[in-house]
């Protein structure tokens, strides 16, 4: 495999060797020099159509403490403006010896579309609504180091399921490893492509809360809705999100993860995200060794 497009494409054995990869790098990040020479000899493009925090600075970091060197590229300081189009933008990149495409765009497929028309190895860092690949992997990974194990495991994705590449790429993944997944929303943002993917569906979640072990709590993408799915913030906070006291009427103590930004008070308040409960950081922590074991992999085969 050339490409992280999605964890669509991927089996078992290659999620079991990407974490015991990961668990070697998390090693490596706990020593004084947190970086190993393995990628001397590959350069690295991020190119984010689309805002990010999280992923483009982990990306960057996995890149930078493999010894690669990285070049960023933000869409909106670009000649995209200009009206350049994707492939152009691309290939002229690839033209200064560029190995790997990091990419994060706002449509659906625009990876496994680009990784059709040009040569380099070509990760998805989020396509629109369809797949955040290294997002699930690093979720996964944050329950395996929190629980044990993911296999058995009881899992609900919560909010708007309808806009979100976490929630499809944490779906695959965690049916993947034996999680059972639930999704957890108002009716209007469960699309109905869940229904054939076998997972069960919660309109209240108290039930689906005390249904878990893992609650991972998700964003309502306003930037990717033309329309209103709910009446008012206020009443999708009132039915779904999570406070301290929901939380602590719960008769187990269950994980609560996110995967950034979060709005606070909206899906969960300050006092549950930043509870002993929460592995939100240690999420984003994770996120550097994952994609640092995604990235040495891909480069092993096209080197
Ligand atoms: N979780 C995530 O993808 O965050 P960013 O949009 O900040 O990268």
């Amino acid at each position: 495999v050339r490409h992280l497009l999605g964890i669509k494409y991927l089996k078992r054995s290659d999620l079991d060797l990407i974490f015991e990869t990961a668990d070697h790098f998390k090693e490596v990040l706990a020593r004084p020099i947190k970086k190993v020479p393995s990628l001397r000899d590959l350069t690295i493009a991020n190119i984010f159509f689309e805002n990010s925090t999280r992923t483009r600075l982990s990306f960057e970091l996995a890149e930078k403490r493999l010894s690669a060197d990285v070049i960023n590229f933000s869409a909106a300081q670009s000649s995209v403006r200009k009206g350049e189009t994707l492939i152009d933008t691309v290939n002229n990149i690839l033209s200064m010896k560029v190995d790997m495409v990091v990419m994060r765009h706002p449509n659906p497929g625009a990876g496994i579309f680009l990784s059709n028309h040009v040569k380099a190895s070509i990760v998805n860092a989020g396509d629109g609504a369809h797949e955040h690949p290294t997002q699930a992997l690093l979720d996964a990974y944050s329950i395996r180091e929190r629980l044990g194990e993911v296999g058995g495991k009881k899992v609900v994705i919560v909010g708007d399921i309808l806009h979100s590449r976490v929630a499809l790429s944490n779906i695959f993944t965690l049916q993947m490893l034996g999680a059972e997944v639930k999704v957890c929303g108002p009716r209007t943002l469960i699309p109905k492509y869940v229904e054939s993917l076998g997972i069960g569906v919660e309109y209240d979640l108290k039930r689906a809360l005390q249904w878990c072990d893992v609650a991972n709590m998700l964003r309502i993408q306003n930037e990717r809705m033309d329309m209103s799915y709910f009446p008012t913030t206020r009443e999708y906070t009132r039915q779904f999100g999570i406070n301290k006291a929901l939380l602590d009427s719960l008769e187990r103590e269950i994980v609560i993860m996110h995967p950034g930004p979060i709005n606070r008070g909206v899906e969960i308040t300050s006092d549950v995200a930043d509870s002993s409960q929460s592995i939100i950081l240690n999420q984003v922590e994770n996120g550097v060794a994952i994609r640092m074991a995604v990235i040495y992999l891909l480069a092993s085969k096209i080197k």
